[in-house]
C-alpha cells in the first residue's frame, strides 16, 4: 500500500482523490491534500469516505508531514507550484507525479531538477496526459527525423493567447478553419501557453522543443480539442489523432489528462504485470 499526497484540489486533484477513495486505484491510500485556496481542499475532503485525510493550506506544514507520511506526491496545481515547491519535494527521496509539465519548458530549470532528482534519489513521473502515442515516440526517439503537432481548437478556446492579443486577431471574425501559427514547440508554448502541456510532453519524450514543430489551427465548427501527431523517421511513420472532450469541472483540462493521471498512479502503486513502455 502506498500513501499518496496531492498538491492542488482542482479538476485533476479532485478526480484523482475520488478514484483513490472509491478504490479504483489499487494499493493506494490518500493521506493528505494541499491547496493554497482553503475552500478547494475543504470541498474535496468533504466528498471523501476516508475521513482521516489531512487538508493543508500552508506549504510549510504540508511539507513537514510528507517525510514520514507520503510515498507518492502528486502535483496537479500549476506551473508556479512546480517552480515554488519542486526543489524542496525532491529532497525527500519520494516518487513525484507531475502534471504541470509546462514548467519544464525552461531548459535551465529542467536540467537543475534533473540533477537534484539524481542527487536525492527522487523520481519524477510524467503521465502522457492529454495525448497518446508517447510510449511509441519514446521508443523511436533516436530514429525521428520530423515530429509535428497540429492542434485544432475552437477560436473561443484560443482567446487571450499572446499570439491572438499581439496580432490583434478578432476571433469572432474567424468563420472558417484557419491555420494561425506554424513554428517550433519552443515558440508555440510562449505564444499559446494553454497548449503548453501537450507541446511539452511531446518535446520531452521526442527530440526537444526546438526540433518539434507545431501548427495551431482555429476552427469555429469544432467543439473539442484535437491533437494530430505526425512522426517520421527511419522506424517508419506514426500518426496519432486525439479528439479530447474537456473536463466538466475545468474546460481547459481534457478529460483524458485526468484519466491518464489516474492510470499512471494506479500503475505506480500496483505490483504484478505492467503494460506499455
Ligand atoms: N499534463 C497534462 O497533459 C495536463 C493536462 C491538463 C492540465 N494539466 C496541468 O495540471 C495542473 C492542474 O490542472 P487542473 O485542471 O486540475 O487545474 P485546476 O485549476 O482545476 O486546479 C488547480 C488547483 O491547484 C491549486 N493551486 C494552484 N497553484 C497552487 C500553488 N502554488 N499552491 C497550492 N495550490 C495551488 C488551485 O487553487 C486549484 O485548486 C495545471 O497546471 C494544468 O496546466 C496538465
Amino acid at each position: 500500500m502506498k500513501n499518496i499526497s496531492i498538491i492542488g484540489c482542482g479538476a485533476i486533484g479532485t478526480d484523482l482523490a475520488l478514484a483513490i477513495d472509491k478504490e479504483n486505484i489499487k494499493n493506494a491510500k490518500l493521506v493528505s491534500v494541499f491547496d493554497s485556496q482553503k475552500e478547494k481542499g475543504e470541498g474535496l475532503v468533504k466528498r471523501l469516505k476516508n475521513k482521516s485525510v489531512t487538508n493543508y493550506t500552508d506549504f510549510k506544514n504540508f511539507y513537514g508531514s510528507l517525510k514520514n507520511e507520503a510515498d507518492v506526491i502528486v502535483e496537479c496545481a500549476s506551473q508556479q507550484a512546480v517552480k515554488n515547491y519542486l526543489f524542496d519535494l525532491l529532497k525527500l527521496n519520494k516518487e513525484i507525479l507531475l502534471m504541470s509539465v509546462g514548467a519544464l519548458v525552461d531548459k535551465k530549470f529542467l536540467s537543475n531538477i534533473e540533477l537534484s532528482a539524481k542527487e536525492h534519489k527522487s523520481t519524477i513521473h510524467i503521465p502522457s496526459g492529454a495525448i497518446a502515442g508517447i510510449d511509441a515516440i519514446k521508443s523511436v526517439k533516436k530514429d525521428i527525423k520530423t515530429i509535428n503537432l497540429t492542434t485544432t481548437k475552437n477560436p473561443q478556446s484560443l482567446s487571450g493567447a499572446p499570439f491572438i492579443v499581439n496580432n490583434k486577431i478578432d476571433i469572432k471574425k474567424i468563420k472558417n478553419r484557419k491555420v494561425l501559427f506554424s513554428g517550433t514547440a519552443d515558440q508555440a508554448v510562449k505564444l499559446f501557453p494553454a497548449n503548453i502541456n501537450v507541446a511539452a510532453i511531446l518535446s520531452l519524450s521526442g527530440i526537444g522543443f526546438k526540433k518539434t514543430t507545431v501548427n495551431i489551427v482555429a476552427d469555429p465548427k469544432i467543439k473539442i480539442n484535437q491533437h494530430e501527431i505526425n512522426v517520421k523517421g527511419d522506424f517508419g511513420e506514426l500518426l496519432v489523432t486525439i479528439k479530447n472532450k474537456p473536463s466538466k469541472s475545468n474546460p481547459k483540462t481534457s478529460h483524458l489528462a485526468i484519466l491518464s493521471a489516474i492510470e499512471y498512479l494506479d500503475g505506480l502503486c500496483r505490483d504484478g504485470i505492467k503494460i506499455g513502455t
